[in-house]
């Protein structure tokens, strides 16, 4: 297994739009297997492919304390959207920066595995928070989108000047809980 580079906010990359995934190898499957040493290690609670220069649609989550409980959605649909939950939310590619976005607070999803099987679940809570802001990184989408322009240039100053002085923003100490 190894580490992938994760790209960071306002690299252009981030903004491609998966294509479905149509072949489940075992290219496929070490591709998980990396998604996920990569967001464990991060740490971070999910991961797009897209994080990872990578543009097919897939995803890994684990939202669980004991860090063992991995779910791959690959080529995921939301079939049905249901409530309002807002959540201060994070990302991997936007380091340090937690705003607040409002989503669906329950979602049926349909998706397959890493074997293509095809299957339907019905999330909540911070599964269904976080499947929805890994299917924006699909999309080309970021959490920063929901926030207004002004916010949103305010932080790109704010990464370009760290990243300027650090050298890199994701090595500074950050809180794990709901970077996805
Ligand atoms: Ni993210």
């Amino acid at each position: 297994m190894a580490l992938m580079p994760i790209l960071e906010f306002p690299d252009s990359r981030l903004r491609t739009r998966a294509v479905p995934v149509t072949q489940f190898d075992r290219q496929l499957s070490k591709l998980i297997d990396d998604m996920l040493e990569t967001m464990y290690a991060a740490p971070g609670i999910g991961l797009a492919a897209t994080q990872v220069n990578v543009h097919r649609c897939l995803l890994v989550i684990d939202v669980s304390d004991t860090r063992d409980q991995p779910h791959v959605f690959i080529n995921p649909q939301i079939l049905q959207r249901d409530g309002v939950e807002v959540t201060e939310e994070g990302c991997l590619s936007v380091p340090q920066v937690f705003e607040e976005v409002q989503r669906a607070a329950r979602v049926r999803v349909r998706a397959q595995d890493r074997k293509g099987t095809t299957f339907e679940r019905d999330l909540d809570g911070l599964l269904a928070v976080c499947l929805q802001h890994e299917m924006d990184h699909l999309d080309g989408k970021l959490f920063v989108d929901y926030l207004s322009s002004l916010k949103r240039d305010r932080i790109r100053r704010k990464l370009e000047k760290e990243r300027r002085e650090r050298g890199n923003v994701a090595d500074a100490p950050r809180r794990a809980a709901l970077v996805i």
